[in-house]
């Protein structure tokens, strides 16, 4: 019988991480899950661990074996390029760096359609450069999600989102073959991926496209 693990989560009150903590705390192969929060979450469960950090000074995390990050934000919502930066790359990083001091093994990211150091858009690129300081980080493994639109029901609106979510809805089923990597993804399938991959027990760097992560979630019982 394989030992019970331990799950850290960062970014678990957001629309990825909410659905990514109920499957975590669901799941058999955990019997704790740590999350890290800027503040309380309305949830109690046993096996939960709500631990209030300051990202901006992130010392030590709990030992765990998996970490999952659905942390990040907006630049509308940071209110500057480098506000945006210091969460989508500082505190992604941050977290990564303590939770592999403390002896974490795997670390699972949620990143973006379109990442890459290189680019020409600034948020692509800033999640690029997370990637790839990650993906430098000596982990057994580590494993890059990278969705399109997620799909799901948010407390705030974002109106662009919305926008973009109406449009996948009307050409959304065209949207086969080469395209099917820019339809727009349930944030549900991607927490339902991740915690699906931890348990594969691969090594080494791994990058899912969207099409990618769709398959991996449709493959999942539930
Ligand atoms: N929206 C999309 O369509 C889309 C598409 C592709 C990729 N992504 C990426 O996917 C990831 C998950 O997205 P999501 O929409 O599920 O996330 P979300 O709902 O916006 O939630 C983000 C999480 O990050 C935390 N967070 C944000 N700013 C923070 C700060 N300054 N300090 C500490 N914690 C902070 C939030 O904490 P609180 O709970 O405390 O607020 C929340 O838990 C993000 O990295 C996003 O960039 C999004």
């Amino acid at each position: 019988m394989t030992e019970a693990k331990t799950a850290l989560i960062a970014g678990a009150g957001g629309l990825t991480g909410t659905f990514c903590l109920q499957m975590l705390l669901q799941h058999p192969a955990y019997n704790a899950v740590i999350a890290l929060v800027r503040k309380p979450l309305p949830l109690q469960h046993p096996k939960l661990q709500q631990i209030r950090v300051d990202f901006d000074n992130l010392q030590t995390v709990p030992a765990a074996d998996d970490v999952f990050c659905c942390l990040g934000t907006t630049i509308k919502k940071a209110g500057s390029q480098e506000n945006f930066r210091k969460v989508d790359y500082g505190y992604v990083v941050g977290v990564a760096r303590a939770a592999l001091a403390s002896g974490a093994k795997r670390f699972l990211l949620v990143s973006s359609m379109g990442a890459g150091a290189k680019s020409g858009i600034f948020y692509s690129r800033v999640k690029g450069e997370t990637e790839d300081a990650v993906m430098q980080l000596p982990y057994e493994a580590v494993h890059i999600f990278r969705p399109s639109l997620l799909l799901g029901n948010r407390q705030e609106h974002r109106l662009g989102e919305s926008l973009a979510m109406a449009a996948f809805k009307v050409v959304g089923f065209v949207m086969v073959g080469p395209l099917a990597k820019y339809r727009g993804i349930l944030a549900s399938d991607v927490a339902k991926a991740m915690v699906a991959v931890a348990q594969q027990n691969t090594t080494g760097n791994h990058i899912y496209l969207s099409d990618e992560i769709q398959q991996i979630a449709s493959s999942v019982a539930d």
